[in-house]
């Protein structure tokens, strides 16, 4: 409606409306390495290709005069109500691609009143974030520190519940960045670059600059070059926690968890065993193990099994309302968006992040409202839907 009324384009510069030129787009304004570092996947892209192939498998069957209004897209989570049924995936590092980098993109989300999840390899701090994003729902994703450095995943934690991050993801794929070569080939790690600027988020931990002037007999800023590789050490260890381990955070976080880069029954059948409150189905968009299966082929088993004990989230290739809508309909509650979004800031600061996320959730409401599918829930959006194309 807001389209036909205010007229097609009001950012400067204009974007796209189409989804797949945003990355041709912010290819162009991004040096060679940052948009390396967005668009990489791991090996030869196969988990990442399977990603997009897996929702080519699945076609909507609209319904005809069903007499319904434009549909209802709101979803509940963990007790909340939240007004659309994606939120913004965390990614880190966000000052590689715009000058504003985390504040401008938990802006648009503020504003656009999707929830923002902010990662543990940010570039700006979880206070500054908090503040940006005011009144928001903000999310928490921490890349987990080994058990040695509990002491920092403590801080974080405490950070995180006394600025107001309600629930708290952990993501279980990335204790070490996968084999990108992307990346290889421009000799590019984000978090080891002469100016530091990814880092953030570590060198204003109070616990992890005490540690570092009692190692060192110094300040972080007195010697950034090490205070960032020893940061970059701690969020990606190396080596995996266990199971057990999680009953650590359980202790820490009193609020919902939810563990991210689920790929099997299996897994999630242990994340029920565990007791956390939700899991995104996820493969980190591809980025950290080639050969994998595509995300969504993946998520109505692991619906099946599980989607009655926990919340079940998903991402990994979402580009498009009819994507989130096949998604919802394969009974995730909730969608994330990862590449698309970064490229909207690349492009255009907050403005791009808004028009990205806005453009999803136009595309979806229109999609299922053309569908005469009258809400997004699973009551409406649902397996009777989709046909599966052979
Ligand atoms: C990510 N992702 C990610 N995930 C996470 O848990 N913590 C993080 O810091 C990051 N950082 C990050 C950086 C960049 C540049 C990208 C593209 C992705 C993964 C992200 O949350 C999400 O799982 C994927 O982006 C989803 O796949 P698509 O939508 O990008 O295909």
């Amino acid at each position: 409606n807001e389209v036909y009324a205010n007229g097609l384009q009001n950012i400067k510069p204009p974007i796209s409306f189409y989804p797949l030129d945003w990355e041709a787009a912010a290819k162009e304004v991004l040096p060679a390495e940052s948009f390396g570092y967005v668009w990489g996947s791991a090996g030869i892209r196969e988990t990442d290709d399977n990603n997009r192939a897996a929702f080519r498998k699945w076609s909507i069957v609209p319904s005809r005069l069903v007499k319904a209004d434009f549909p209802n897209l709101k979803t509940s989570l963990f007790g909340q109500e939240y007004e659309y049924p994606i939120a913004v995936a965390p990614v880190g590092v966000q000052h590689i691609f715009h000058r504003d980098a985390e504040i401008a993109a938990a802006t648009a989300a503020f504003k656009e009143k999707i929830p923002y999840i902010l990662s543990s390899a940010s570039s700006t701090s979880i206070e500054d974030v908090a503040t940006a994003n005011s009144t928001g729902a903000r999310w928490f994703q921490l890349y987990w520190p080994s058990n040695e450095n509990n002491d920092i995943t403590i801080s974080l934690l405490k950070r995180a519940k006394e600025t107001g991050y309600s629930v708290l993801v952990v993501t279980l794929d990335t204790y070490i960045l996968g084999w990108r070569p992307s990346d290889l080939t421009n000799a590019f790690n984000p978090f080891l670059r002469p100016d530091n600027i990814g880092v953030e988020l570590g060198f204003s931990d109070p616990v992890f600059r005490r540690q570092f002037r009692e190692r060192h007999g110094k300040d972080v800023e007195d010697d950034r070059g090490t205070a960032a590789a020893e940061w970059a050490h701690i969020i990606f260890p190396g080596t995996s926690h266990s199971w057990e381990d999680l009953k650590f955070l359980q202790d820490h976080w009193d609020g919902p968890i939810v563990l991210k880069g689920i790929q099997s029954v299996r897994d999630a059948e242990q994340a029920v065993e565990a007791g956390v409150q939700g899991i995104v189905v996820s493969n980190h968009g591809g980025r950290q193990q080639d050969g994998g299966v595509g995300s969504l082929d993946v998520l109505p088993e692991i619906v099946d099994a599980v989607g009655d004990r926990l919340e079940v989230i998903f991402d990994s290739g979402v580009r498009t309302g009819a994507d989130i809508a096949r998604a919802l309909a394969l009974g995730a509650k909730m969608v994330l968006i990862g590449r698309p979004y970064v490229y909207g800031l690349a492009i255009a600061g907050e403005a791009g992040v808004s028009h990205v996320l806005r453009s999803l959730c136009g595309d979806l409401e229109l999609t299922l409202h053309l569908s005469g599918i009258p809400s997004s829930s699973s009551k409406h959006l649902n397996r009777s839907v989709l046909r599966r194309n052979v």
